[in-house]
């Protein structure tokens, strides 16, 4: 099995969120309950009992490009009529929603390309909630400087997203910090994982631990200097 798999299998989900943040984003816009939601890079499917939650007479269509996680992600859904996993590409989006979710995956397309291929999958009024990672702090510690110009040299501040939000022709309708559960929720089980694979990995594997052992140490050391910014957006 290929070394990421090898961690990142069975995660309940793929990177920082929680129930929170999708009740805050859904009581922003008064989603109705019948609403069509899509849960765009959806990973393992660790949001849409949170989007079902909000909407409990809606539909998600969830969709990710990664086998993997759509396997695990259609095994926990698959008697659930509310919901659809879909394998598919996210700058194809098929159909139209009240409320496109997507947690952590936008910068794989860019703020203002994703919104721009996403606007015609919205219905009127449509809403679309997504979270980044974001700087927030104009002088950040060296080492998470370094992490973050390896992982994603584009990252900005929130003004920064704001600016790349309105070059889409979007305005945004409010903003929230993702709190330290949220992240937690992603690494507790991260760190277990690490923990059991530790001592049986080979050399690749142990690269891939390396990597996400930095990943939380980094955030638990600077975690003011950076995290993730929900943004809720609508055309304008
Ligand atoms: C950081 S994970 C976030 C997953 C999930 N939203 C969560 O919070 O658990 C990013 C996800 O984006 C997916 N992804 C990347 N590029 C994609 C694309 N072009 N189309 C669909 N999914 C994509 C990956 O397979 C991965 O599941």
């Amino acid at each position: 099995m290929d070394a990421f798999f090898e961690l990142h299998r069975d995660l309940p989900r793929e990177g920082p969120g929680e129930p929170a943040d999708i009740a805050w984003a859904s009581n922003l816009v008064d989603l109705k309950p019948a609403a069509q939601m899509a849960d765009v890079a959806c990973g393992p499917g660790g949001d849409i009992a949170a989007l079902l939650a909000a909407a409990p007479d809606g539909h998600v269509t969830a969709l990710d490009k990664t086998a993997h996680f759509v396997g695990a992600a259609r095994d926990a859904w698959t008697n659930d009529g509310r919901v659809t996993v879909l394998k598919a590409d996210m700058a194809r989006i098929m159909n139209r929603y009240d409320m496109i979710w997507c947690a952590g995956a936008v910068y794989f397309l860019g703020v203002t390309q994703a919104l721009t291929a996403w606007r015609k999958s919205l219905h009127p009024g449509g809403v679309i909630a997504f979270s980044e990672a974001c700087w927030f702090t104009d002088t950040p510690s060296d080492r998470a400087k370094s992490y973050w110009d390896r992982e994603y040299p584009a990252m900005t501040d929130a003004s920064g997203i704001a600016a790349q939000v309105s070059d889409a022709g979007y305005e945004v309708l409010g903003t929230r910090r993702l709190a330290d559960p949220a992240w937690e929720a992603y690494f507790a089980p991260l760190e277990a994982r690490i923990n059991l694979l530790r001592p049986m990995a080979n050399a690749r594997v142990q690269a891939v631990l390396d990597e996400a052992e930095e990943e939380i140490s980094c955030w638990r050391a600077h975690r003011d200097d950076y995290g993730y910014l929900l943004s809720v957006v609508r055309p304008r």
